[in-house]
């Protein structure tokens, strides 16, 4: 959801197109730099990847103080006018931004009636234009009255002609400062700069940073100086660490990261959460987007087995504008795994308003949800770039299931006998998740049998419905194949009618006592000529299926979801499309 850099330190260009190349998972409709050369802007940019960024700049291009920005584009269409850095009408200041500025049209419109004159159709370029209105003589004023005009969420650096130094502005999109021997780094991704940093500051909302050679000063908007916080930065992989897809090695990784996810949970002290606030729950929400709602979907669906505590799961963006009560008796598990969207830290502030208490459950240490809860914990999954969401989920359900199996063994409603078969059922999720990789060729030659199918609908009941919704949002959003998700059940209360030629359904049936039921559904479709393939631990006369390895009622979602991460890849692959990075998405939605 765009992705911004600065550095001030020497081979500050290269840097920062290394940077970019990083953060391309947060948009690639365009790219651009604007280096700072002998006292003027130079600004190269370009529509689409990096590799093309890259060819249109000078290689010998040298610089100590370059920004850099890659676009998912929200206010107006890709092309190269809409692209970052924008500059002032003087070339004096040039910014890059995330987040969305809400005021823009106002602004616009003022600095319209002054002769400003604009060159894209972005909220981001009114930015540049209101800092050159406010220069006097002070370049640090100047940004702290453009800070205090601007509206919505944003994440801005500015470089400027008037000093040597680097600005940033920040409320509400991710911003980090990263500190080395070779320079000052700014950005909206703390695992960006954390391989080249020793320590980060996490900024807070509200703050102003004048970068100098003299060193890092914060402020907040009445321009009085803040402390920061540094902390050690922790390395991470990096992209050179895989020379195929993103998603396939991702997908394969999870056996490992399953091993790591229970011993991650209780290294980090477990639940976390004392007694008394456990018993004084009286609801719960499972907070999240897209593939991190739908573990939050499962893992409610799980735990009402062993539950006393309505388990409610709601949609982020559901949550902050519908009515949901809240009080001290909810706990919102508010679940991410980049710790960046909008929607769900935005869910977060609005629990803690209301007197709830707020738990992350994320993939991203030092993440902005981090800061917004007050119990958090990692799901271990390591670094994940695809933007398709995979082995995140499958440690987001083993979390989930284990804080809601800890809340309810204070609660008294699991019995420790119960609770001890959940941990055994975790403790053997990775060999059944290698099992299940291992029928991947089987799985690739189902693909290409649905990669033409005119739609695909993904059934299941219970636990498996959410399976479902997380088997057909990887499909359509790599595959660009239209897919829905039902509940079993109601095929036969509407979508019966979608059923013909040329439509594969995926049926999927993790618990052995459904079987009957599953098979008079299969019936039903075949009947109108539809094609079923089934996910299950056991086979149905007449249709395809993939089997799934004996699992436990309460973990099989953990590993029955692997198979249909796999058919979206290779029917994916198939038709030719970007599995890492598809049309349209971007990995980290910091808007609203
Ligand atoms: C789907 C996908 C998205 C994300 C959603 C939430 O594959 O990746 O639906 O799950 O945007 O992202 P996080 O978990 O980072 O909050």
């Amino acid at each position: 959801m765009c992705g911004i850099f600065g550095m001030l330190g020497g081979g500050s260009v290269g840097r920062t197109v290394e940077a970019l190349r990083y953060l391309e998972y947060r948009g690639y409709d365009s790219a651009g730099i604007a280096a700072s050369v002998n006292g003027k802007l130079r600004v190269y940019k370009s529509v689409g990847r990096i590799d093309r960024l890259q060819s249109v700049i000078p290689p010998d291009l040298d610089s100590d103080r370059t920004i850099g920005h890659t676009r998912w584009a929200t206010h107006g269409a890709v092309s190269y006018d809409n692209a970052h850095p924008f500059v002032s009408s003087d070339n004096s200041f040039a910014v890059v931004h995330n987040g969305i500025i809400e005021n823009y049209l106002a602004l616009k419109k003022q600095l319209s009636l002054r002769g400003t004159v604009f060159t894209s159709q972005t909220d981001s370029e009114t930015v540049a234009h209101v800092l050159q209105h406010h220069y006097k003589t002070d370049v640090l004023q100047a940004v702290i009255a453009t800070a205090n005009c601007l509206a919505g969420a944003y994440a801005i650096v500015i470089s400027t002609t008037h000093d040597g130094n680097l600005y940033a502005i920040k409320d509400k999109s991710p911003l980090v400062v990263g500190l080395s021997d070779d320079g000052v780094y700014l950005c909206s991704d703390v695992r960006c700069v954390s391989r080249w940093a020793s320590k980060v500051a996490v900024v807070p909302d509200k703050t102003v940073i004048a970068v100098s050679a003299n060193g890092v000063e914060f402020y907040d908007y009445d321009g009085k100086r803040v402390t920061m916080q540094y902390f050690d930065a922790e390395r991470s992989e990096t992209e050179t660490d895989t020379c195929g897809d993103f998603m396939l090695k991702e997908i394969s990784e999870i056996p490992d990261r399953l091993r790591q996810v229970t011993s991650g949970y209780y290294a980090d002290g477990g639940l976390g959460m004392p007694r008394e606030l456990a018993l004084q729950l009286r609801r719960i929400y499972m907070i999240g987007c897209g593939t991190a709602y739908n573990s939050g979907l499962h893992a409610a669906s799980v735990a009402r087995a062993f539950s006393d505590v309505d388990i409610i799961p709601v949609i982020a963006s559901e949550y902050i504008y519908g009515h949901y009560p809240t009080d001290a008796g909810t706990l919102a598990i508010l679940i991410s795994q980049s710790g960046e969207t909008a929607d769900t830290i935005r869910a977060a502030e609005k629990v803690a308003a209301q007197g709830g208490i707020t738990y992350a459950v994320t993939n991203t240490k030092s993440s902005s949800l981090c800061f917004k809860c007050r119990c958090v914990n990692y799901i271990y999954a390591g670094g994940e770039f695809a933007v398709a969401s995979t082995k995140a989920y499958n440690c987001q359900l083993v979390t989930l299931l284990l804080i809601l199996a800890d809340i309810a063994r204070l609660r008294g409603t699991l019995d420790s006998a119960r609770h001890q078969r959940l941990l055994d059922s975790v403790k053997a999720l990775p060999e059944s998740a290698e099992r299940a990789l291992a029928d991947s060729a089987r799985i690739k030659r189902l693909a290409l049998q649905i990669k033409d199918s005119s739609a695909v609908f993904y059934i299941g009941r219970v636990n498996d419905y959410s399976t479902a919704c997380e088997g057909s949002l990887k499909l359509k959003e790599i595959s660009y194949i239209h897919s829905e998700a039902y509940p079993a059940g109601e095929l036969k209360h509407g979508t019966l009618a979608l059923m013909e030629r040329g439509v594969t359904v995926i049926a999927i049936c993790t618990e052995p006592a459904l079987k009957q039921k599953i098979a008079a559904s299969v019936s039903e479709i075949t009947a109108r000529g539809a094609r079923v393939i089934t996910v299950a631990p056991f086979t149905i006369d007449g249709c395809d299926g993939i089997i799934l390895p004996q699992c436990d009622a309460s973990v099989g979602g953990v590993i029955a979801v692997i198979p249909l991460q796999l058919l979206a890849y290779y029917a994916a692959k198939a038709l030719n499309r970007d599995v890492d990075k598809p049309r349209n998405l971007a990995k980290s939605v910091t808007v609203e």
